[in-house]
């Protein structure tokens, strides 16, 4: 963990080509699946060069694989498949570790894995990870701050993946994996319908599993009993890449951000023109171009197609400096407001009413000391700070490292005045 800093010159305009990474979100299972559910070695390129992906390597070795990280190519050995723990200090650093609970259990019988525990966006529940893999047949208990799950064989089930706030993510893939190697079908009904989980989907297919529908709401597994290498490119980075779009929208640029996908961003698309920022996809990926003036937009968070909780603060920031009054309420994470305070200490004015943040536009930002609490409330702080006047510090930046490969280069790359230093 670095400490290093961000100083941003604010009010440069936002211009050019800038490329977007692979996803992190769809990097981390992926690495999961050929490390621990594969009998040989697979290949993953365009991965992102990212802490989180660094950390979930280093859990991976833990547990007997060895990867090797050459530019942006993860080469993943499985190893002897021989151990099951996954320590605190470990999963403490990443909460994606939880990861490795089913595939552990689908592989080996028996799994013990450290309880992550809350973060910075609020609580962060795993009980639907906890009773898919109780209906596939584990037998869960928790002791001493660590899951322990245990099968002798994981049998087909059906299931539904639906929690107070949607379809988890994490859940459904968790899942997913696990019922590759079990004995019969299992069908997810209420299953996350998000590009990562067809990512994996995808990757798990071509490593000889059987799954059929992903990326809708129903997912059918039929059990194998082995699963090989593969050899597998990850998908853009959707946030990455929404990011980069209110960048250009924030600065009143115009930018072509490259790898984007349309179909991957149509809420946040919709969202931004409804602003009034002109979204043109090419071929080659979403060209923005902005008009001096935006207007306020309301904004709900739901899980994909609608509008991505991992989008809600970068869109407030570009609503800070809009004209008029906009609602931005967050479904996913009631509590994911923390970068209201910094936001507010840079001049905007933000009230949060229970899971509603209610934004009236000021002029412009005004620079200011702030420090990233979390990834996506400290990207926030970058765009911010790119549309401030004068000098923005951003300190904390190992935060925004965690999802964002190397920011403050494409950013300058297209114009930004922004610097690290150690
Ligand atoms: N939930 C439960 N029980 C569970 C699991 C989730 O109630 O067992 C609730 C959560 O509390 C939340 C909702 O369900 O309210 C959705 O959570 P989900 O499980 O879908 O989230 P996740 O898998 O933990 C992933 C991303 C997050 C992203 C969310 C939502 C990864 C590694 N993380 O988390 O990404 O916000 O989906 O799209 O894929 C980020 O990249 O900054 C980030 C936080």
């Amino acid at each position: 963990m670095t400490m290093d800093k961000f100083i941003i010159q604010g009010g440069n305009r936002l211009e050019g080509t800038v490329a977007v990474s692979s996803s992190k979100n769809a990097t981390l299972p992926i690495a999961v699946a050929a490390a621990i559910l594969s009998d040989s070695v697979s290949i993953i390129y365009n991965v992102p060069r990212l802490q989180d992906v660094n950390s979930m390597c280093g859990v991976l070795e833990v547990l007997g694989a060895k990867t090797y990280l050459d530019e942006a190519t993860l080469t993943i050995d499985p190893g002897p498949h021989d151990a099951y723990e996954a320590p605190y200090d470990l999963v403490r650093k990443m909460r994606a570790s939880i990861y490795v609970l089913g595939p552990l259990v689908a592989k080996l019988g028996k799994a013990r894995v450290s309880f992550p525990g809350g973060c910075a966006i609020g609580p962060r529940p795993v009980d639907l990870h906890l009773t898919g893999l109780e209906k596939l047949g584990a037998n869960i208990t928790i002791e001493h701050g660590y899951i322990v799950a245990e099968a002798s064989k994981l049998k087909g089930a059906d299931m539904s993946l639906r929690g107070p706030r949607g379809s988890s993510v994490g859940a459904t893939g968790n899942v997913m994996m696990a019922a590759t190697l079990a004995e019969g079908t299992t069908t997810i009904s209420d299953a996350a319908c998000e590009p990562e989980i067809v990512d994996l989907a995808d990757m798990l297919n071509a490593m000889g599993a059987d799954i059929e529908g992903g990326g809708t709401p129903i997912i059918k597994i039929h059990g194998v009993k082995e699963l090989h290498g593969t050899e597998h490119i990850v998908i853009p980075d959707r946030i990455e890449a929404g990011t980069f779009m209110v960048a250009a929208a924030i600065t009143r640029g115009d930018v072509l951000v490259k790898n984007a996908l349309p179909h991957h961003l149509e809420a946040v698309t919709e969202k931004l023109t409804e602003a009034g920022v002109n979204i043109n996809w090419q071929g080659e990926g979403a060209h923005v171009t902005v008009p001096d003036k935006l207007s306020a937009v309301d904004v709900r968070t739901s899980p994909f197609p609608g509008f991505p909780t991992d989008m809600q603060s970068q869109m407030m920031g570009l609503m800070s400096i809009v004209e008029g009054i906009s609602v931005i309420t967050e479904n996913i994470y009631p509590d994911r407001f923390i970068h209201v305070s910094e936001l507010n200490r840079m001049g905007a004015n933000i009230r949060v009413e229970d899971s509603s943040a209610i934004i009236k536009g000021v002029e412009k930002f005004s620079s200011a000391p702030v420090m990233a609490s979390d990834l996506r409330a400290g990207a926030v702080l970058v765009l911010a700070g790119l549309a401030a006047e004068g000098e923005t510090v951003v300190s904390r930046v190992y935060h925004i490292d965690r999802g964002y490969e190397q920011i403050e280069c494409k950013l300058a790359s297209i114009g930004a005045d922004i610097v690290r230093i150690p």
